[in-house]
């Protein structure tokens, strides 16, 4: 038994130079040195061998167990060694390689439109007023000086919900009416703002009209202001929007909000007035309607129209920006195309 023993121990030491991972390594310890193992059976059938014999054998397979838990404790620890440089080795990071850019996202076209206007309205003394969306009947229309059944009603198809009164508003000039109400204060107080905001009309979608669209209107409100300031104005816009050189023109126009009414021209920026595809050929590109208040609207926001007076005026942003990246078809803006929004 003694000369099993010593072969086993031989073999148990044998087998363990070999190991190189940890789960032979468990394994190993198991079969020689757990419960079960072999070497521990041995020293359990000691009691099996002649008395004379029992003292020695026994003193020998304890030894052989100590000395093959020693092999079996420095085995794993190298094992765990290896497996670290092996993990150190594989995981290095080479920093020679390439980095990898992070996809960004970007600015949608309108955005950045109207962050150029918020910033030039700003330097005008201009601030934002942010009027709702969901307006009623009223304000969109009755208290801009159109009546139900006007026929100006047909310049905008409307959008009803089934809250009766309750539509989408179809511009942003009820937000005068907000504004002159909430800012006013009673029609004491003058103001210059600017109401920028998503407009909805029920309308069919080609590649010139959308049935969602920003716009942004503009309102001021003083004891002396004149059709020359607004002319003024807007063409101090249009000289930071499109170059100082930018020729600017009123042509008449009818907007039941305003008295006199117009529409404004600035000179084609892509052909500098000679004519092109853009422009069709007229030289003139539209960007705004414009327009002094009317006095029934001044009224509304509580206003006394012979005391007080004031401008408007409402442009769009898609419109212009349609115009700057020519942009041929309304729908890209909604359509969150990526390979639209990238381009800009
Ligand atoms: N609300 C008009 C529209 O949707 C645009 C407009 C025209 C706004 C003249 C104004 C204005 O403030 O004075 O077509």
């Amino acid at each position: 038994m003694l000369e099993q023993l010593e072969q086993l121990y031989q073999q148990a030491l044998a087998e363990i130079e070999q190991i190189t991972d940890a789960e032979s390594l468990r394994a190993w310890e198991i079969g020689y040195l757990g419960k079960k193992g072999s070497i521990t059976q041995m020293l359990r059938s000691t009691g099996q061998l002649p008395p004379e014999q029992r003292a020695s054998f026994g003193k020998r397979a304890n030894q052989i167990k100590l000395d093959l838990t020693a092999a079996y404790e420095a085995r794993e620890k190298l094992v765990r060694e290896q497996a670290l440089a092996r993990d150190l080795e594989e995981g290095q990071v080479d920093v020679t390689l390439p980095g990898r850019a992070r996809p960004t996202g970007g600015l949608h076209p309108s955005t950045q439109i109207l962050r150029q206007l918020y910033a030039i309205w700003a330097e005008m003394g201009f601030q934002v007023y942010r009027s709702r969306d969901v307006e009623d009947d009223d304000t969109n229309f009755t208290l801009l000086n159109i009546p139900p059944h006007h026929p100006a009603r047909d310049m905008w198809d409307t959008f009803y919900t089934t809250t009766p009164g309750v539509i989408l508003r179809t511009h942003t000039s009820p937000g005068q009416i907000h504004a002159m109400r909430d800012l006013g204060g009673n029609g004491t107080q003058p103001i210059r703002v600017i109401l920028p905001g998503m407009c909805y009309r029920y309308e069919q979608v080609t590649a010139r009209s959308e049935m969602q669209f920003h716009q942004l209107e503009g309102l001021a409100i003083g004891r002396s202001i004149r059709m020359s300031d607004l002319k003024g104005t807007i063409t101090a816009f249009a000289h930071r929007m499109y170059g100082a050189h930018a020729a600017v023109r009123f042509r008449a126009s009818y907007f039941p909000f305003t008295e006199p009414s117009m529409e404004v021209d600035v000179e084609c920026f892509l052909c500098g007035g000679k004519g092109c595809r853009v422009c069709k050929y007229a030289g003139w590109l539209e960007i705004a309607g414009a327009g002094m208040v009317h006095p029934e609207v001044l009224r509304n926001g509580g206003y006394d129209p012979t005391v007080w007076s004031g401008f408007a005026f409402g442009m769009g942003p898609e419109r212009m920006a349609m115009l700057k990246y020519r942009i041929s078809d309304i729908r890209y803006f909604w359509q969150n195309d990526l390979r639209f929004l990238e381009q800009f």
